[in-house]
């Protein structure tokens, strides 16, 4: 692939990602994972109420929403079960690997875009948290467009844009991106971010999100992704106790989603725990694949 992963190759040695030591990997492996995803769900929900854990409280609303994501991302909770939830356990670490490499293939994205300013398109986008990571990062100018079907996460997010300095440069627009994004944008995207977001999908659902952002894409620009791999195993315990259930694939099985929906030219780097990829792949030139077209 192109210059921009040659980049962050190197840049990734400089990134302070989060690692567990050997008697910790052991130590998962053999007591806690076991304990975790086998002992009764009843007893941890009522430990996890018992200490007002703001991260089992958010999955419950809303499992594997944004708020679980910015508690896991901040990595800074105040309830002590939350500590030791957000602070050792696997997933959330690996979310904070996943928010700096993602964050650094995008500022990678910007600056090497023939665009200026350059135009990203947040898709899924939350509270838009690595996407304004990304965009302090670059030395290009960027402005973003950060699309989710649900405003809740809006309000958090122009409050962070504010604080970061980045206001006027983040448009928050309610959108479910099936039903296209065309009619929404003031610019075609030099950049198309779907990160956080195809886990929670089914295959159908990331194919139809894939092949709308790609009918506004132009051919070569680039979409940021990810994958998820059950190396962090807990997700019995997340099923059973968070109610979380995500959707884990390699990124093969990815990549061969979004080819279907134009593009290709991938690029899949894994954060240092093995649990998620994050996933660069190009817009195929020609038109949008369309099986009502017959064109797949
Ligand atoms: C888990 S959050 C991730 C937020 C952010 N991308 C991150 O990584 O921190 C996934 C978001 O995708 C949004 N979403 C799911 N399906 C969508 C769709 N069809 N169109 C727009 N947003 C969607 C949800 O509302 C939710 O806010």
């Amino acid at each position: 692939m192109g210059r921009c992963m040659d980049c962050l190759a190197t840049e990734m040695n400089e990134i302070a990602f989060e690692r567990h030591g050997l008697v910790q990997r052991l130590l998962k492996a053999s007591v806690v994972n076991p304990l975790a995803n086998y002992l009764p769900p009843a007893l941890f929900r009522a430990l996890l109420r018992f200490g007002k854990s703001e991260l089992a409280a958010s999955n419950w609303a809303d499992p594997g929403g944004w708020r679980s994501m910015v508690i896991s991302y901040d990595g800074k909770p105040r309830q002590i079960a939350d500590k030791i939830l957000v602070g050792a356990g696997t997933i959330p670490m690996a979310l904070r690997n996943r928010r700096k490499l993602a964050a650094k293939t995008l500022a990678i994205l910007i600056d090497e875009s023939p665009s200026d300013p350059v135009h990203a398109l947040c898709v899924g986008a939350g509270p838009g948290r690595i996407i304004m990571d990304a965009m302090l990062q670059a030395k290009r100018e960027a402005y973003a467009t950060l699309v989710d079907v649900n405003t809740d996460p809006f309000e958090h997010g122009r409050l962070q844009a504010r604080q970061e300095g980045l206001d006027g440069k983040v448009r928050f627009i309610q959108c479910d991106v099936r039903d296209g994004v065309g009619a929404i944008l003031d610019h075609q995207p030099d950049i198309v971010k779907m990160v956080g977001i195809c886990e929670y999908l089914l295959d159908p659902e990331i194919v139809e999100i894939a092949r709308a952002v790609a009918a506004v894409m132009p051919a070569a620009a680039p979409i940021v992704f990810n994958s998820l791999s059950d190396a962090h195993g807990t997700d019995r315990f997340f099923r059973r106790v968070f109610g979380l259930h995500m959707n884990h694939r390699t990124p093969a099985q990815l990549q061969e989603l979004m080819q279907q929906a134009g593009f290709d030219n991938f690029d899949a780097h894994p954060e240092p725990l093995g649990v998620y990829h994050v996933i660069v792949g190009r817009r195929a030139a020609g038109p949008t694949p369309d099986p009502a077209k017959g064109n797949t």
